[in-house]
């Protein structure tokens, strides 16, 4: 799907490197922690989102019976549409497989995310205190300061009901 001059496809195993860079860049890696799960999330499905042939943006996603967990979304490139349209991909993606919820974990500092989101119709149903201790057990290099000098400390669930 193409929203403006983005467009989104599957990742493919052509892309590894890609998404390597891009989580690496973003994540310090390609574990990622969230809700007290650890996915490898360059081993996990991905929407790649392009513009004029080079990558814009990564989102990967974990699949259940009923749901669409957004893992990782990145748009390397702010303020462009990659967020969006990937975004919209997998929306797209969750109501064709239908499935009757996406969601994601983001952290209490990221308040650009939060902002995003809300934006785009999902809602906080959840807010789990000092969830970051237990992802410092796992990733000690995870800052004590986050984005805005705002103390990282908590994990909030956002939802979108398809
Ligand atoms: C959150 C994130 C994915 C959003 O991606 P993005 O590509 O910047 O998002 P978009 O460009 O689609 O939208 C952001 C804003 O830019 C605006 N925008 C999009 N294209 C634009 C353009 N060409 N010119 C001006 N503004 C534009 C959008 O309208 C939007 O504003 P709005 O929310 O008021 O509608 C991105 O900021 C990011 O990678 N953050 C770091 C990683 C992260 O925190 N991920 C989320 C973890 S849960």
């Amino acid at each position: 799907m193409s929203i403006g001059d983005v467009h989104v496809r599957k990742a493919t195993e052509a892309d590894q490197p890609a998404v390597e860079h891009i989580l690496t860049t973003s994540w310090g890696g390609t574990i990622v922690i969230g809700h007290g799960v650890e996915y490898n999330a360059a081993r996990l499905p991905a929407l790649i989102a392009e513009r004029d042939g080079a990558v814009a943006g990564l989102l990967t996603y974990h699949l259940t019976d009923d749901t669409l967990e957004v893992v990782t979304l990145d748009a390397p490139a702010r303020h462009t549409g990659a967020g969006t349209a990937l975004l919209t991909a997998a929306i797209d993606l969750a109501r064709e497989s239908g499935l009757h919820r996406l969601w994601l974990i983001t952290t209490n500092d990221n308040l650009d995310a939060l902002r995003f989101y809300q934006r785009r119709g999902l809602r906080i149903v959840a807010v789990t205190p000092d969830a970051l201790d237990l992802v410092r057990e796992r990733k000690p290099f995870v800052p004590q300061e986050g984005h805005y000098g705002i103390p990282l400390r908590d994990e909030l669930t956002l939802e979108l009901r398809l």
